[in-house]
């Protein structure tokens, strides 16, 4: 226990050679670097969820399969998170919609920053599409980075893609985890 707020940074693709692994890596990382956090990513590939089996509803958190219970384990810690998050036929990607419906209460109440990506359009489609599921889950969007072209911001180095931000994605960024730690901080007033 540090005593920091858990952030939990969220892959939501699950493709090979996704966009989204170096770009929430980079997430991850600037994330950390503030000393406001504690930080964990969570890759939905590595979660590799089935497509949702459960027989109750997630509101009566009554899970009966091991995958279920060992993924509600793992976000139920965190008291924020960052989606990062591919647009996909101008809407947000089946792998993390399949997510969020797995759970509730584990999700239920907390701040979270969207990090969409795509085409010229940057993901904001995705982004917009996700607001009504995010209402219906109660958790509240902090902060929006979209990041248009993701391919031309992904570079090699050392045979690794990384992501290398432009100034304002960063700038941005920066504001929203600035949003994030307030929005996770008890009020004294
Ligand atoms: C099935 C599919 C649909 C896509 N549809 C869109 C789209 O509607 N808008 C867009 O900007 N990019 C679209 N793209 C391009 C993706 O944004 C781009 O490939 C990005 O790298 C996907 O994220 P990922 O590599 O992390 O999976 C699509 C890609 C895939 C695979």
């Amino acid at each position: 226990m540090t005593g920091r707020p858990l952030v939990q940074v969220l892959i939501a693709s699950t493709r090979p050679n996704r966009a989204g692994e170096p770009t929430a890596r980079w997430v991850a990382e600037q994330a950390a670097a503030g000393g406001a956090f504690d930080v964990e990513v969570v890759d939905l590939a590595e979660i590799d969820l089935p497509m949702l089996a459960e027989p109750g509803h997630p509101s009566e958190r009554n899970y009966q399969m091991p995958s279920t219970r060992a993924f509600s384990e793992v976000i139920d810690r965190a008291e924020a998170y960052v989606f990062v998050m591919p647009e996909y036929n101008h809407s947000y990607n089946a792998a993390l919609k399949n997510a969020l419906d797995h759970l509730f209460w584990e999700w239920r109440g907390k701040p979270v920053i969207l990090v969409s990506y795509g085409g010229v359009a940057a993901g904001a489609r995705a982004a917009a599409a996700l607001g009504p599921v995010l209402i219906s889950l109660q958790l509240s969007v902090v902060g929006f980075v979209p990041i248009p072209l993701i391919d031309q911001h992904l570079h090699l180095h050392d045979g690794r893609r990384l992501f290398r931000p432009t100034e304002p994605i960063e700038h941005s960024l920066a504001k929203a985890l600035d949003a994030l730690h307030r929005a996770v901080q008890p009020r004294t007033v």
